[in-house]
């Protein structure tokens, strides 16, 4: 069973610091990793950890961090043969400074070369065709977005959106069946303040509306809200020592695609997803750590 996924791809850079440093200050890393990462990466080496068959539509430069990037993500065992690398541009950079009370901050270095185009989209078409789900980041061009969709749709294949900018338009909601959204990008959707689960479930009703079959908010910063035709469910957040928030948005997406495509029912998809970001909040950074058998215990 394949997914495609469509977005980022970058060098992460995660560096631990007790207190990140005030302008004109110092801090001492106390510890640093450098990972393949970037939101569609993160998202592809955890459907890889669940053992899916996975290809990613990416975008790197023509750079050795690309070649390294690019051999790891081949290592974790997905299929690169689409990721383009553009002449002359700079693999995107992502640094995350992280605090001891689990703030991070993030230093973002995403060239406009490195964002997927259409064209990318468009090669891409007969591996879209023949999955099961395409998963796509709506931080890339809204262009490049609906066109994954269009391309997904027309073969019957699961379209699964995660974000939220301006780019998502009553067309691409048409076109596709999951979307997930964190806190901010929930409130962009609702446009306005959600300080509630009862906010999350109202502004997921009127996304279900429009065309989705299942919208996954953050509800008010305390857990998600799955919310269909029929119905909706809250989970709360895990009761665990957010060490590092980061990827945890993207391993809940690529944990219930996973689910879906398993076809498992929502309720477990649901627990599922949300284990996965609890395991994943646990640690720095944003590469996942994801396995069946981690998972099955929350089940
Ligand atoms: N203790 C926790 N248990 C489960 N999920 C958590 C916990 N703390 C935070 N989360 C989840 O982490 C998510 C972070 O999502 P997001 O900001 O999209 O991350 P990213 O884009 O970096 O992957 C939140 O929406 C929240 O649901
Ligand atoms: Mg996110």
């Amino acid at each position: 069973m394949s997914v495609v996924v469509i977005g980022q791809v970058a060098r992460d850079l995660v560096l631990r610091v007790p207190e990140a440093p005030g302008p004109g200050q110092s801090a001492n890393v106390r510890e640093r990793r450098e990972v393949l990462g970037g939101k569609g990466a993160n998202q592809a080496v955890g459907l890889a950890q669940l053992g899916m068959h996975v290809a990613l539509v990416g975008v790197v430069g023509d750079d050795g961090t690309a070649d390294r990037l690019l051999s790891r993500a081949e290592a974790d065992g997905i299929d690169v043969s689409h990721v383009a690398r553009r002449p002359s541009a700079e693999t995107a950079l992502i640094v995350d400074v992280l605090d001891d009370s689990g703030q991070w901050r993030y230093l973002e270095h995403i060239p406009e070369e490195t964002l997927v185009t259409p064209r990318d989209v468009f090669a891409a078409s007969g591996l879209i065709r023949s999955a099961r789900a395409v998963v796509v980041q709506l931080q890339e061009p809204p262009e490049a977005a609906l066109e994954a969709a269009r391309i997904a749709r027309a073969a019957g294949v699961r379209v699964v959106l995660d974000g939220a900018p301006g780019g998502l338009t009553e067309e691409l909601l048409a076109h596709a069946d999951v979307l997930r959204a964190d806190r901010r990008e929930a409130e962009l959707l609702a446009h306005k303040e959600i300080t509630s689960v009862d906010d999350a479930i109202e502004a997921g009703r009127s996304l279900v509306e429009r065309g989705l079959s299942l919208a996954v908010l953050d509800a008010a910063g305390v857990g998600n809200v799955f919310v269909t035709r029929r119905g909706h469910e809250f989970l709360p957040l895990s009761d665990v020592e957010v060490v590092d928030s980061t990827g945890a948005g993207d391993a809940l997406v690529a944990t219930l695609t996973y689910a879906l495509v398993a076809g498992e029912p929502l309720p477990v998809a649901a627990r599922l997803a949300v284990a996965a970001s609890s395991l994943t909040v646990q640690h720095p950074g944003g590469r996942p750590r994801l396995s069946r058998a981690a998972l099955s215990a929350y089940t």
